[in-house]
């Protein structure tokens, strides 16, 4: 089976996705077309091959792309294109992430943001996408604490009425803006009422303290986590909190080196958690915005740090346990790698 072959139909788990990032040139393509007057380009809605951008640039392509994404038909159109991507990606359990915004001018509300994405997640199932998805509400850090809290709000609510939909909530947007510690009493609460807690920490240098406080809540999952290991100006307190509490680690590295947070593949700190046995789970971040697949991002993994096929698989594999869904949930996708593993290894 050649490379390609094989890391497509290595069933995978995706746990770090932002809805609005992971869409594709086809759907953006239909996105640009219907809305004409907005006179956007393709090249300001992804960084292509061999690319990069400052990651102050990268927030500079999410307004871009919020601009074309204003309705609920949109929110349900990329949510069900994103969703049927993975599936075709061998992706069977993935967690999407998503601001919910409100535009006055289209009546795109919070709530019919999160309702939409509801949907589409149910027509999916309906249609028999082969695919178990899950929901993260996600807090914008620019948009400050009062909003955190409305949204924090707003996420226990769908916890109760989406069906075990809507399992967390996700802490992102620029890492220069704000301080984590704003943040603090939305996500204790959101940790109180049995939301689980996605926090992106230590994406850029320089924020221990801000890390520290974070890491106390703890956080069920972390993303990128660049630089609180020691070699990477983090430092031993920070590295033994996330290790004492096992939190696992999800990691892009197409993000990290297009945004220019990390210098290279070879460098990027995934190998220094791996070597640690630590939970480190491989993800896209923004497949679109990053023109990637997971798929790429396990190969890429593999072939920077040699991996065998063999410890690709058990990398896929453990990142079940990570998962925010319920542990039947995990059983389930534990059957599914069982099954799966003979076509890949005869
Ligand atoms: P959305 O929440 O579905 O609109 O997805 C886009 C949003 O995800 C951006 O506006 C950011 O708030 C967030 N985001 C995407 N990628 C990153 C990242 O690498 N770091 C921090 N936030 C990110
Ligand atoms: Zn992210």
């Amino acid at each position: 089976m050649d490379d390609a072959v094989f890391y497509r139909e290595l069933p995978k788990v995706e746990l770090h996705a932002h809805l609005n990032g992971s869409v594709s040139v086809q759907t953006m393509e239909k996105l640009i077309s219907q809305k004409q007057h907005l006179n956007i380009d393709h090249s300001r809605t992804a960084v292509g091959k061999g690319q990069s951008r400052t990651l102050d640039e990268c927030f500079e392509v999410f307004r871009v792309i919020h601009k074309l994404v204003d309705t609920d038909e949109d929110i349900l159109m990329v949510t069900t294109d994103v969703i049927k991507e993975f599936a075709a990606d061998g992706v069977k359990y993935l967690e999407l992430r998503s601001t919910p915004r409100e535009e006055k001018a289209t009546g795109l509300t919070k709530r019919s943001y999160v309702e939409t994405v509801i949907k589409a997640i149910h027509q999916c199932k309906n249609e028999g996408v082969d695919i178990d998805v899950r929901f993260l509400v996600a807090i914008d850090r620019r948009n400050g604490m009062e909003v955190a809290l409305e949204t924090v709000k707003l996420a226990e609510e769908f916890m109760l009425s989406s069906g075990g939909l809507v399992v967390g909530i996700d802490l992102s947007g620029d890492p220069t803006v704000g301080h984590g510690k704003n943040f603090l009493p939305a996500l204790e609460r959101a940790r109180n009422s049995g939301l689980k807690l996605a926090l992106h920490l230590s994406e850029v240098p320089s924020q221990q303290e801000e890390s520290a406080l974070l890491l106390n809540l703890p956080p069920d999952r972390i993303g990128h986590g660049t630089f609180l290991h020691p070699e990477m100006g983090g430092s031993q307190s920070l590295l033994d909190k996330v290790v004492q509490n096992n939190i696992p680690l999800e990691l892009c590295l197409t993000s990290n080196v297009k945004g220019q947070t990390v210098p290279c593949y070879s460098q990027h700190h995934f190998k220094y958690w791996y070597q640690l046995g630590h939970p480190s789970v491989i993800c896209t971040d923004d497949k679109g915005v990053f023109c990637t697949d997971l798929s790429q991002e396990y190969q890429l993994a593999a072939s920077t740090f040699g991996l065998s096929r063999e410890a690709v698989w058990t990398l896929s594999q453990r990142a079940i346990d990570c998962c925010f869904a319920e542990e039947s949930v995990k059983q389930q996708l534990r059957q599914t790698w069982k099954s799966l593993r003979p076509r890949l290894f005869q």
